[in-house]
Order: C-alpha cells, then structure tokens, then sequence
C-alpha cells in the first residue's frame, strides 16, 4: 500500500504559515485617502488577475483597522517595494502607529497615495470583494499606473519569513 504524504490530522496554522512561506513574493504597501489623509498597510497577497478588463487582487486580515478606511473610499493604490524599501515595509505593517512619518509620496489622478521611488505602483477602483475565512480577497480595476519607461531597481521579496533580494542569490 502506499503511503499518503498528507497528514491525516488537521492543518496546524504554525505549519501551515511555515510552508507558504516557502512560496516567495513581492512586497507592497495598499494605500488610500481618507478625508485628506494617507493611510496604508503592508500586503504580500498581491497578484495580477484579469488582462481584460485590467484587475489586481490581494488578501486582507479581517481584523485590519486600515482596510476598511481603504475601502470605504472605493478605491486604493498598490505601491510595489524597491529592493532598498524593507523599512517601509516594516513602518507600513504596524498597526496603530503613524505609518506615513517620513514617507515621501505624490497623489495619483485619483488622489490615492503614489509612495516614492517604488518599483511600480497601480491605481485601483474597488471592483470586488469576497469572504475567504478569516481574510477578504479584494480585487481591482486599474485606472491608472506606472509609466512604463520609469521602472528601474529590484525587487524586495518575502521568502520563509524574511526579507530578501535577488543580488543575494545571484551572487551566493
Ligand atoms: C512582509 C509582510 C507582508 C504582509 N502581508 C499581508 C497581507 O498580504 N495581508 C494582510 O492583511 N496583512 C499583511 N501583513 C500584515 C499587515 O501589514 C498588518 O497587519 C497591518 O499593517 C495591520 O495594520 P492595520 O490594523 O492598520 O490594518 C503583512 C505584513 C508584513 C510585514
């Protein structure tokens, strides 16, 4: 008989964190204005959806004071992180503080916080929202994003809990 590689019992959530882990990404920071005033928070859910019409998604806790600030206003901006931006990311994931303290940014034609020097960014009107356990899958239509020829640097990445660059496996 052979055996199953699957446990029998039920998924752990330590484990279960511990081996998506293993699945890298992109880091960005989903952001918004409200009333004025920029507000943000870090997300490696993000994805590309739909070629036609155009659609971005990512996942969101529940339990998250920001998103629903966010999307109150129906729109937001996803800001893809620079290699050199792991700070950001590290001010944007800590809820209750002021995550914009020294946080350049410029608004897009929406109003929507464009953070400086990230590696692209894509400006979004709220086009669905579906309950996932104990997150949503929000997904959006991109009305704006950008300009092509002003991409330039790496990527930071999140791989097994960590932060990581490409120069390190290229050069290790
Ligand atoms: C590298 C990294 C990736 C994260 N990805 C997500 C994510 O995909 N979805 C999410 O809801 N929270 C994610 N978080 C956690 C949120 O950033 C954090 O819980 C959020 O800032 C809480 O603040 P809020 O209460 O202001 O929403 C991530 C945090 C880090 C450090």
């Amino acid at each position: 008989m052979t055996e199953s590689i699957t446990a029998p019992t039920a998924i752990e959530a330590r484990a279960f964190r511990d081996t998506l882990g293993h699945f890298a990404s992109g880091i960005t920071v989903v952001s918004g204005i409200e009333g004025g005033d920029p507000v943000g928070f870090t997300c490696q859910s993000f994805a590309s959806v739909s070629i036609e019409p155009p659609l971005v998604s990512f996942t969101v806790m529940r339990t998250s004071t920001t998103y629903p600030r966010i999307a109150a206003t129906g729109s937001f901006a996803v800001n893809v992180l620079a290699h050199d931006q792991h700070a950001v990311s590290d001010q944007f994931a800590r809820s209750g503080t002021d995550k914009w303290a020294g946080i350049a940014w410029q608004p897009a034609a929406s109003g929507n916080p464009i953070i400086d020097d990230t590696l692209m960014w894509v400006d979004c009107r709220l086009w669905a929202e579906y309950e996932a356990g104990d997150h949503l899958i929000v997904v959006g239509e991109v009305v704006e994003m950008s300009p092509i020829d002003g991409h330039g640097g790496e990527p930071l990445l999140y791989f097994k809990g960590a932060y990581r660059h490409l120069r390190e496996a290229q050069e290790g």
